[in-house]
């Protein structure tokens, strides 16, 4: 594994756009693999920023998203569909039919599941997958107690993710309370993984993963058995390493 710490959140996005960036110049027809979440904004903004100096084409790349939510349309201002073409796919040469994002809105989730894996597989899978951390180790939306051997599924949110997504509905009952995933298997099956963390108060959680048993307890720790992952992360995050 290789860590590499940055001075603060904006020296950590430039470090893992660094990295993107890497895999697209020498292999212009990648698949990237997507993450949501606030973290990995900053790297967006940066490849944004390359791409419009002339100095990256996304014309030849293709790329899969870790998750969306069940019953929201993508143009929800929360989908992650929405989230995507916002900060990122909206503002390069990505071809649209070149980006997948789980589709939450088919009348049987567990169909677009396996329509997922199988878009995966005959991508020729994932060179290099971004993931960012939730505070209780969660990666996607596997939460602690997942098994490790799931591919793309659906899953039923928790009545913390729930009352912690309501603010950003009009009420709580708009929250939707399934969200599709690709699984820790889908994850491991990454050529390579670029996990990107920022701030204090992921600190422990990056301890935990890193240093502590690979338990299901805490989903991301499965990735110390990874040959290939990158942790880029602020010296706030790292500091318990
Ligand atoms: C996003 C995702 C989540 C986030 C995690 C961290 O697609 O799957 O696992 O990566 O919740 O989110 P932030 O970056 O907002 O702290």
């Amino acid at each position: 594994m290789k860590i590499y710490v940055t001075e603060n959140y904006q020296a950590m996005s430039r470090k893992a756009a660094n990295i993107v960036a890497a895999q697209v110049i020498l292999t212009p027809t990648s698949v990237l693999g997507l993450s949501t979440g606030s973290t990995p904004v900053g790297l967006y903004k940066q490849l944004i920023t390359w791409y419009e100096k002339g100095d990256l084409d996304f014309s030849q790349v293709c790329t899969v998203n870790l998750d969306e939510y069940v019953g929201l349309a993508p143009d929800h201002d929360q989908s992650y569909h929405y989230f995507m073409q916002k900060h990122f796919f909206g503002h390069v040469n990505i071809a649209p039919e070149n980006t997948y994002v789980p589709d939450g809105l088919v009348s049987d989730p567990n169909t677009a599941c396996r329509r997922y894996n199988q878009i995966i597989r005959d991508l020729g899978g994932i060179d290099i997958q971004v993931l960012g951390i939730g505070h209780n180790g969660h990666i996607g939306f596997n939460e602690p107690g997942e098994s490790f051997e799931l591919e793309t599924h659906v899953v039923n949110l928790s009545e913390r993710t729930i009352d912690a997504n309501a603010r950003f509905f009009a009420s709580r009952d708009e929250v939707p309370r399934q969200a599709v995933t690709m699984g820790i298997k889908s994850i491991m099956q990454a050529r390579q993984i670029l996990m990107v963390v920022s701030g204090g108060d992921k600190a422990d959680t990056v301890k935990a993963a890193f240093t502590g048993p690979v338990t299901p307890q805490v989903p991301a720790s499965i990735l110390q058995m990874h040959s290939n992952v990158i942790l880029v992360g602020d010296k706030a995050a790292l500091s318990q390493l």
